[in-house]
């Protein structure tokens, strides 16, 4: 009976799945040049490199599909502050999956994890800004686009439906929706994609090493500071929403203000009635030595604040708009009672991602990983201004765990080693080779920023790296 008893049939789609596994493996390079569009890629660049293709992380280091070893010195994309593959936020999102996955926020839908880290944020800020109010989005473009259409509505609600001009500042980088774009002061982000939406002007940036004034600071008279009051008198204020920034230029070349600006900044927009929306997208969550920007310089009080990256580590998507509750309260008083506010994407609140946020947090206090930036971001920039010994390292800044080069063909002058751009994804190209990952900008910079976990003998190792890969980098490109 036994030897006839049939064999149990084999699980459908078994051998059809073992097959194709290998054959994609072997074949993944080839087939991400036939499938996958690639984030700021030139189509033609992945016909001539093969895609990199990162198969494991840990802590501060990568793997790719062949094991080679990576030390991530970028942190992901300027967002895993705990580091790749955080054991504690893993847990937090699988203890989530299996509880509830998903459920809309839409129409006062709720869930724990969304109303706890709405929470834990509202601690976190200076209790007399008033930043209580948040929604959660999956990353900072949707985060600033909320933001913008807020202060709008804000505005608009209150009978003042000229004051809906957003200011943001050449040089800046605020997503890749199409206001963002618009408010992005980096301009080939803005070539052939017209239109724009209207409305959005950029004033000067505090970009002291490349003033575009040719003044020096100290002893300037913040031509950018004077830039931004005409723009403001030119518009006029009546017809301005709100003025968003970067605490800390970051996509645009790492680039700190000096201590006066922002509490001017502050000062002129509470003058003028113009919303101040500080983009921490990148700075947040411990980046730049405090637990957010605006805490430097004083303390800046931001009307509306913009989170993401670093608030779930890059684990799972997440952002976070943050707002004064003064404007959420002044828009539930004005909004008609029929209407909802018009606005809310379907992953908003996302219960997992509140989850790895609320994680992320507690680890990031927990490890004290704020403080660690602060010392080890000190340590880094002494590290990379050794590297001034390289006459293609023009100038070299930062801001805790956010720090980068800025390469020039002619010191003096201050101009870029030609063809420009080639300098910054050729130096970064020597990285890769010596096991290192740190990434260009199109400003002639080249940015470090490693999660915080990182300690001071991996600092040494990417400076000695950058040692050795500079002489590479200036071997091919100077004295043409
Ligand atoms: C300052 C800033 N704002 C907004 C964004 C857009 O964020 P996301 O790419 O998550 O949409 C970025 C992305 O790098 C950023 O650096």
């Amino acid at each position: 009976m036994a030897r006839t008893k049939k064999r149990p049939a084999k699980k459908r789609g078994t051998r059809a799945y073992h097959g194709p596994a290998v054959v994609i493996h072997k074949n993944l390079a080839e087939l991400d040049r036939k499938f996958l569009i690639h984030p700021l890629t030139h189509p033609k660049d992945l016909e001539k490199h093969p895609p990199r293709i990162i198969v494991k992380g840990k802590g501060m280091m990568m793997w790719d599909l062949e094991g080679k070893e990576y030390l991530d010195g970028f942190a992901g994309l300027w967002c895993m502050a705990v580091g790749h593959n955080h054991p504690k936020i893993i847990e937090a999102v699988h203890k989530q999956m299996k509880k509830l996955s998903y459920f809309t926020s839409f129409h006062g839908h709720s869930s724990p994890p969304s109303i706890e880290l709405a929470a834990k944020l509202a601690t976190m800020f200076n209790p007399a800004y008033n930043l209580t109010r948040t929604w959660f989005t999956c990353g900072g473009s949707e985060t600033n686009e909320t933001q913008f259409k807020m202060a709008r509505l804000y505005w608009q609600l209150q009978g003042k439906t000229d004051k809906n001009k957003i200011l943001s500042r050449r040089f800046s980088y605020h997503g890749m929706g199409l206001a963002t774009t618009a408010a992005t002061g980096i301009f080939p982000f803005h070539w052939n994609i017209d239109p724009l939406p209207a409305g959005f002007i950029t004033v000067g940036a505090p970009y002291c090493y490349q003033c575009e004034w040719d003044k020096e600071y100290p002893g300037c008279d913040f031509e950018c500071i004077t830039d931004l009051e005409e723009t403001i008198k030119n518009e006029g204020a009546e017809t301005i929403a709100a003025f968003v920034a970067e605490p800390v230029i970051g996509s645009g070349g790492v680039i700190p203000p000096p201590k006066e600006y922002f509490p001017r900044v502050r000062e002129i927009c509470d003058k003028n009635n113009i919303l101040l929306i500080l983009d921490e997208v990148i700075t947040g969550f411990g980046r730049t030595g405090k637990m957010f920007a605006h805490e430097h310089w004083g303390g800046i009080r931001p009307d509306m604040l913009s989170l993401a990256k670093g608030i779930s580590s890059g684990h799972i998507p997440l952002g976070a708009a943050v707002m004064n509750a003064k404007i959420y309260d002044t828009i539930g008083e004005y909004q008609d009672e029929r209407m909802p506010i018009m606005h809310g994407f379907t992953y908003m609140n996302h219960p997992v991602a509140c989850a790895a946020g609320l994680a992320n947090i507690e680890v990031i206090e927990q490890e004290g990983l704020v403080k660690r930036s602060e010392e080890n971001g000190k340590y880094l920039l002494e590290g990379l201004r050794t590297l001034r010994k390289y006459k293609s390292v023009g100038d070299v800044r930062g801001l805790g765990l956010l720090a980068a080069l800025e390469l020039v063909g002619d010191r003096e002058k201050r101009t870029p080693i030609l063809p420009e751009n080639s300098a910054p994804d050729c130096l970064v190209d020597e990285c890769w080779k010596r096991g290192l990952y740190i990434r260009s900008s199109t400003m002639e910079t080249v940015a470090v920023a490693p999660a915080l976990i990182i300690d001071k003998k991996t600092i040494d190792r990417i400076i000695d790296i950058l040692d050795d890969a500079i002489p590479a980098m200036e071997k091919q490109l100077l004295n043409k």
